[in-house]
């Protein structure tokens, strides 16, 4: 099987807007009147969940008009929180799943004129050069290879002085990985990459490093710290295995093995 189709079928999963749906109206939320807060439980499929795509957006100055493009958008969580402040959005995703999912869950909260997702590997993207103003990629770059492609890509698709934000899980110390972990079953899909080796791509690929922050302290306590109802994770999504994820994945970080690190680099 090859990368691309193993990542798809590791996160695909079919009627997901459903099923989520479904678990918001379980747990009392109005769904006839879906906003972006209700997902958010459920829809960001990083460590930190809502409040770390906040950090993010505001790290990348996000606001009404910029122009954002999302590197692996998931089911749209961090697409519709730009979108909120008045961004306008295109966000790419491997996995087609979740591109449905994210249409349907942005149309249930009004959002579909400010996003448009497409269903495209990160690194053969079919979009102009110099469109946009920010680009973020959160929690995707543990299953891509050849990094230094994808930044080329986003490189060329950001105009002189854009902005791009890499928030991931990035490897912090020696030592074995245990898996599964939230985005592979075992090695042969997950490329966890150190901080230098994440810089080291993105300079080759043209950026400048305006910092990089260790923002590991987003993990401790997940899943999912923020969330008004203990019913709602992205466990609605993965089933109760994902405990098991990500259980492994704060097992590393408290021993040093994994950190959540933010970079913030420009063109
Ligand atoms: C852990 S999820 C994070 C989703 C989203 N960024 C979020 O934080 O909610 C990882 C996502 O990366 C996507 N992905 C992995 N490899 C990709 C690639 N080569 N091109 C585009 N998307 C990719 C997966 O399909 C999945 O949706």
């Amino acid at each position: 099987m090859s990368l691309h189709d193993t990542v798809k079928d590791h996160y695909g999963h079919a009627d997901l807007a459903d099923v989520i749906v479904r678990a918001l109206s379980a747990n009392g939320v109005d769904t006839a009147a879906l906003k972006p807060t209700d997902l958010a439980p459920v829809d960001q499929l990083h460590a930190g969940f809502a409040p770390a795509t906040e950090y993010v957006l505001d790290a990348l100055a996000v606001g009404p008009e910029t122009r954002l493009f999302d590197v692996g958008c998931g089911i749209g969580g961090g697409s519709r929180m730009a979108a909120a402040r008045g961004a306008r959005v295109v966000g790419i995703d491997l996995t087609p799943e979740f591109i449905v999912s994210a249409q349907s869950l942005t149309d249930l909260t009004g959002l579909s004129d400010r996003i448009t997702f497409v269903n495209s590997s990160a690194d053969a993207l079919d979009l102009p050069d110099a469109s946009f103003d920010a680009a973020m990629m959160i929690h995707v770059g543990m299953n891509i290879s050849d990094k230094r492609a994808v930044f080329t890509e986003v490189r060329r698709l950001l105009a002189p002085g854009g902005r791009f934000a890499v928030f991931e899980q990035m490897r912090a110390g020696a030592g074995d990985l245990t898996y599964p972990l939230p985005w592979a079953l075992d090695e042969s899909s997950s490329f966890v990459a150190t901080p230098e080796e994440y810089v080291a791509d993105l300079e080759a690929a043209g950026f400048t490093i305006d910092s990089t922050e260790d923002r590991t302290s987003f993990v401790a306590g997940s899943p999912p710290r923020g969330s008004s109802s203990p019913g709602l994770s992205p466990a609605v999504i993965f089933g109760p295995e994902f405990m098991t994820r990500i259980g492994n994945n704060v097992a590393a970080s408290d021993d040093g093995i994994l950190g959540a690190f933010l970079i913030v680099a420009r063109c």
